[in-house]
């Protein structure tokens, strides 16, 4: 594959584990459990196809209205993987960051969150964004915010905001935009993930749920992704 077909950034809905449970008489939790492993499949396969960035959309600001017990499970998984994952970030020289309403997590996990994102601050050349307590809607309200202080404390002209300027105000505004999201599951939306950066991602459906997501289905999505036409509004490249 040429470099240019390689998209930069993916971004990936984890969806389906609920059902891969259900499905074989399980408990929900086994089925996050299970998802686990197929996160760290899909890194491995990031880091082999060159993919410099990979957002996961971990739980979102909505996923907070589930039965405690469940959003407890989550919560102990997600520590879990962190403590597990570290070794495994460093040695392949990967930065771990987050995006979403951090505060909103328990504090242990805060606290383990935090400290592996110190850790790993200094590689480059590769990242892995968690998306946690994550909405796409709720990431512009705070993106308005900071600006409307900006403009309240005379900082800035509301004449001057532009695109680049909400862009400087999301969660991780160096990270560029996805190429490709991946939808597991076959679910066909969006569910407030990166509203403003997938503008024009290559959208990318498939009906695997999560827990059985492994290298090859990553790979068959970066096949299909280098088959497409990116226009950004232009006439194509038969013109
Ligand atoms: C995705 O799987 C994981 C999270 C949302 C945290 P689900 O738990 O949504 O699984 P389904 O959609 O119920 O099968
Ligand atoms: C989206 O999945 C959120 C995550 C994968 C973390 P959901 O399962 O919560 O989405 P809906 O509710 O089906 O739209
Ligand atoms: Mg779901």
């Amino acid at each position: 594959m040429s470099p240019s077909r390689i998209p930069r950034h993916v971004a990936i809905i984890m969806d389906g584990n609920g059902r891969w449970a259900r499905q074989r008489g399980l408990p929900r939790i086994k089925g996050h459990e299970a998802g686990a492993e197929s996160v760290r499949a899909v890194l491995r396969a990031a880091r082999e196809s060159g993919v410099k960035y990979l957002t996961l959309y971990a739980f979102s600001s909505e996923n907070w209205v589930r039965p405690p017990a469940e959003v407890q499970g989550l919560m102990r998984l997600l520590r879990k993987f962190l403590r597990e994952e570290e070794d495994e970030l460093h040695a392949n020289r990967v930065r771990l960051r987050a995006i979403g309403r951090l505060r909103d997590l328990p504090p242990p996990v805060r606290r383990e969150l935090k400290r592996v994102m110190r850790a790993t601050e200094s590689y480059a050349a590769r990242q892995l964004i968690l998306a946690l307590s994550y909405g796409g809607r709720v990431e512009i309200v705070d993106a308005v915010r900071s600006i409307a202080r900006k403009v309240s404390e005379g900082d800035l002209q509301p004449g001057r905001i532009q695109e680049k300027t909400i862009r400087a105000h999301l969660y991780a505004p160096d990270v560029p935009d996805p190429d490709l999201m991946i939808r597991t599951s076959g679910e066909l939306r969006l569910s407030n993930f990166l509203l403003w950066q997938l503008s024009y991602a290559e959208l990318y459906f498939t009906d695997v749920l999560w827990p059985d997501f492994r290298e090859e289905h990553f790979r068959a999505a970066l096949e299909e992704y280098a088959r497409r036409e990116r226009r950004f509004g232009d006439i194509g490249a038969g013109r």
